[in-house]
């Protein structure tokens, strides 16, 4: 079987996501009017999201990675372990935390709370998909490309056990590839 196989139906194509990513970054940079941002993506899953966005953002933006994972018991994320941090200071700046999905929320619920702690001026959320059906607890981001159903997706930055990341478009996993891995 062929990776491509792997994929029950596409939901979003590469020109669905760049057009949908081209709309999002136009309302951020009228937010932010002239500011200067700093951008915080989430490793490993927003990476291609948020090259992709901020090369539609006009504004002077400065980016800065964390690399976060969860623990996991069940279908509940747990403790938050950070694997890199910040390598720059946040202090009195404005903030856009970028992170590919939020599902229970605890991963950008935490990251947000962690990173408060450094004192930047504003600290706004950002994120591809949000599947409302998986939050556990509360935590609602201030920018979404796209609700999502219950579906396990891939592609795009979203992995299946570290695959199917780099698939240019987002699409459901077979449940046979699931199992086959
Ligand atoms: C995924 C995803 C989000 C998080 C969302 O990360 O990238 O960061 O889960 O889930 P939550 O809302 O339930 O916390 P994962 O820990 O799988 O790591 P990855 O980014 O390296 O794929």
């Amino acid at each position: 079987m062929n990776y491509l196989s792997d994929i029950k139906e596409i939901l979003y194509s590469p020109r669905d996501i760049d057009e949908r990513i081209q709309g999002l970054a136009k309302q951020i940079q009228t937010d932010y009017n002239g500011e200067d941002v700093v951008i915080i993506s989430i490793l490993k899953g927003s990476f291609i999201f948020t090259s992709d966005l901020i090369r539609y953002i006009n504004l002077r933006l400065a980016i800065d990675f964390i690399h976060v994972s969860s623990y996991r018991e069940g279908m509940t994320s747990k403790e938050l372990i950070i694997n890199k941090g910040l390598s720059s200071n946040i202090n009195n700046k404005h903030v856009l935390l970028i992170d590919d999905i939020i599902d229970t929320g605890n991963t950008l619920k935490q990251v947000k709370e962690i990173l408060t702690k450094e004192n930047p001026l504003s600290i706004k959320t950002c994120v591809l998909y949000n599947k409302p059906s998986g939050r556990k607890v509360e935590m609602v981001a201030d920018y979404v490309a796209y609700d999502v159903g219950n579906y396990f997706i891939v592609g795009y930055g979203l992995d299946y056990n570290e695959k199917y990341r780099n698939l240019p478009f987002v699409g459901i996993l077979r449940e046979e590839a699931i199992t086959k891995i």
